[in-house]
Parts: C-alpha cells; sequence; structure tokens
C-alpha cells in the first residue's frame, strides 16, 4: 500500500477478444476485425482468442487447440501485426479467471438473469444450462478490466455484456471505494457531468459504422452467426472467390430497385443489409452507396458488391490459409503476447488484492 494521490484519467487501451468456435464469417469480420486492424494504428491494443469463453456452451471441442490457432491466424491475415499489439488467448494469462471470480461476487445473479445472449442460448431448460454460461459475462467483463482497458471494439450483440462490464466496475469502485483511495489506487474517470475517481474504468464501447450488425443473407431479419445451418446465409472469411460470389448472387432481396435516398431503405431489411455490407467494404458512408448505386436494380448492385467483397476477403482467405500452414509460427505468436498480456494482468492483480484484502505476502 502507498498513500500516492489518485493519478489522472485512464491511459487509453483497446481489449476485444474472438471465441474459437466455427468459422469466422463476414459479419464478425465488419463488426469486429476490420475495427481491430484500423486501432492498432491510433491506440495500444490487446487482441485475444477467448477459449475459456468457448467451453461455456460446449465443454468439450475435438479440435479446441486448432480453432484457437484459426482465430490467431485471422487476426494476423487481417493484419494485425503482434509486436504493435498484443494478441494471445486467454487461458494462458490466468489472472482472466482470477479476477473473473471476484466479479463472480461483485456481479448479482439478476443482472446475468437478464442477458439476453444467456437467455437464447441457455433457451428453454434454463436450469440445465452451465453455470458459466450464466456467469460468461463476468468472465468478458475480468477480460477487459484486468487491463484496466478504456475502449472495446465489439458488434451490437455485445452492447448488453458492455453494459455490464461498466456495471461490474463502478460496483467494485463504490464497494470498495475506501481501500481504493487507502491504497492510493484510484483513477479519476469522468462520468456524466462528474468526475469521480475509481480503480476500474467505466469501459466505453466502439460499436460504430454501417456494419455493426450484419444480417444472414437468406433472411434480413436474422444476425449472420456461425451457427445458421444454411451456409448460404454467410460469407466465412475462409470462403473463396467463387463462393463469395455465389453466395451474393443468391442473397435474398426484394424485387424493387434500390431507393434513391436512405429513408427507402426502412423495411426492407435484406436491401439495407446488402448497402451496409457494401459501405462498410469499401469504408464508405451508406449515403454515397444510395447515390452511386439509387434507381439500379440488384442484377447491378451485386455484382459490384460480389467484386468488392472479392476483392477485400479473398486476400484475407489465402493469408489465413498461409499462416495457418505454420502453426509453430501462431503457437510463437501466442506465447510471446501471453507473456506481454500476464505481465501487466499481474499488475492489476497485485493491486485488487491489495484492495479486496487477500494476503499475498
Ligand atoms: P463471436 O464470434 O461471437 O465471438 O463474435 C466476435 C465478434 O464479432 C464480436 O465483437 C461480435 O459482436 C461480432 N459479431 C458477431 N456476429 C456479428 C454480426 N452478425 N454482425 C456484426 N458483428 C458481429
Ligand atoms: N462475448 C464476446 C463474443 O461473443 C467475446 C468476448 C469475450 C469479448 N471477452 C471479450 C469481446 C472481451 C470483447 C471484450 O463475441
Amino acid at each position: 500500500m502507498n498513500d500516492a494521490a489518485p493519478t489522472n484519467e485512464f491511459r487509453q487501451l483497446v481489449f476485444s477478444g474472438v471465441q474459437p468456435t466455427g468459422n469466422l464469417h463476414l459479419g464478425n469480420y465488419l463488426g469486429a476485425l476490420q475495427k481491430f486492424v484500423a486501432l492498432q494504428d491510433t491506440h495500444d491494443c490487446i487482441y485475444c482468442v477467448v477459449d475459456l469463453h468457448s467451453l461455456t456452451a460446449t465443454l468439450m471441442h475435438d479440435d479446441l487447440m486448432d480453432q484457437t490457432r484459426a482465430i490467431a491466424a485471422a487476426y494476423l491475415a487481417c493484419g494485425l501485426d503482434p509486436k504493435k499489439n498484443i494478441i494471445f488467448n486467454q487461458s494462458r494469462v490466468p489472472q482472466h479467471a482470477e479476477l473473473a471470480w471476484i466479479f463472480n461476487c461483485v456481479a448479482r445473479i439478476g443482472w446475468m438473469n437478464r442477458m439476453t445472449q444467456f437467455k437464447d442460448k441457455a433457451g428453454k431448460d434454463r436450469e440445465n444450462a452451465s453455470l458459466g454460461l450464466l456467469a460468461y459475462p463476468s468472465l468478458m467483463a475480468a477480460d477487459i478490466l484486468v487491463y484496466r482497458a478504456t475502449h472495446v471494439p465489439v458488434g451490437e450483440d455485445q452492447k448488453q455484456h458492455l453494459e455490464l462490464t461498466r456495471d461490474i466496475a463502478q460496483k467494485f469502485n463504490n464497494d470498495f471505494s475506501e481501500r481504493i483511495a487507502a491504497c492510493g489506487y484510484g483513477v479519476e474517470m469522468e462520468v456524466g457531468e462528474e468526475r469521480v475517481n475509481g480503480f476500474f474504468p467505466l469501459t466505453e464501447p466502439l460499436i460504430e459504422g454501417s456494419a455493426t450488425r450484419v444480417m444472414s443473407l437468406r433472411d434480413g431479419t436474422k444476425k449472420m452467426s456461425k451457427s445458421d445451418p444454411s451456409d448460404l446465409s454467410r460469407i466465412n472469411l475462409t470462403d473463396d472467390a467463387d463462393a463469395i460470389a455465389r453466395k451474393i448472387r443468391k442473397a435474398k432481396t426484394d424485387p424493387e430497385p434500390l431507393p434513391g435516398e436512405l429513408e427507402g431503405l426502412t423495411g426492407r431489411a435484406e436491401a439495407e443489409n446488402l448497402v451496409g455490407i457494401y459501405a462498410a467494404l469499401a469504408e464508405m458512408s451508406r449515403e454515397k452507396v444510395i447515390a452511386e448505386f439509387g434507381g439500379r436494380q440488384f442484377s447491378d448492385f451485386k455484382p459490384a458488391l460480389a467484386e468488392l467483397a472479392v476483392e477485400k476477403l479473398a486476400p484475407i482467405a489465402s493469408e489465413m490459409r498461409r499462416i495457418a500452414a505454420d502453426p509453430s509460427y501462431v503457437d510463437s505468436v501466442l506465447r510471446d503476447g501471453g507473456e506481454r498480456a500476464g505481465a501487466l494482468a499481474e499488475e492489476t492483480m497485485k493491486k485488487v488484492h491489495d484492495i479486496v484484502g487477500l494476503l499475498a505476502n
């Protein structure tokens, strides 16, 4: 313990994670990976393959190690630099699970029961879901807060989990406020209009752009997802040029041409989805896409979208194959990242021990 005055403001730090389950698809790319890549130029970033999370729904995986390597290979193939960023798999840094335990004691069961992802994944037989599935958001909060990360790029579906992360940080900061002050570990931050002092930052979600929720190509009301039984519903990051073009050609649409104004997309879920995908891939606004394609038929728009998607995604697929062919390289990236992440996580946990009152020396 020391009596240092509170330090001013948290250092900006980005954290995000992807589960090693199933193939990555266009939704993961536009909602998450593309943003990870952009952020590496402006921020310190930590990108994790969250293998412990993947045990919550399914305990036994045939090929969890290979899936973990495959996500890491996708990170690298998209252009993340393993020297500039920290890239690792979650289970290498046991402090994630340790902090999650403490957060299990901070968070309330009612908070977890309200999570829509839990309700969806647990289905009707909630009593029979794993305790891990219920506590999933607590581990997610620990992933972020064990680095005291301030910004988290994710797709729209993770918004509720990030709100819960803030709730956990806030409750920890309140419950332990006196001890945080006594240890001199407080950091000042702005919350609304007020300046408050706390140990954990209230993390900002980064959910921005035209494709925060990419929908199924077969049904514009359903999210594009790894678990959809129809492979035509999604573009996998491993798809070759032919598969990408075929899936876009077969994507569900309506018979009208594209509207001349953005408002004209309202109520046209499939058209809206394809315009959003085009905008995100081209890194332009949806207004601009409409300005270019408004009034045109899907028979014109789809080939343009297919060409753009192939141009952006096919090189990632081939780079993923090249990197995945060298598992020892991928392992060395994860090992190095794990060591660097571990050192940061240990610093936070030493302070958490002091704050909570866990005897460590
Ligand atoms: P997951 O595969 O569930 O671990 O998701 C990894 C990341 O991809 C998270 O940031 C998700 O929010 C994001 N994501 C998953 N599906 C979609 C989607 N259909 N549209 C946009 N982002 C998505
Ligand atoms: N829950 C996220 C998902 O399913 C994955 C995840 C786990 C994550 N820990 C995280 C995302 C921390 C961002 C930050 O997509």
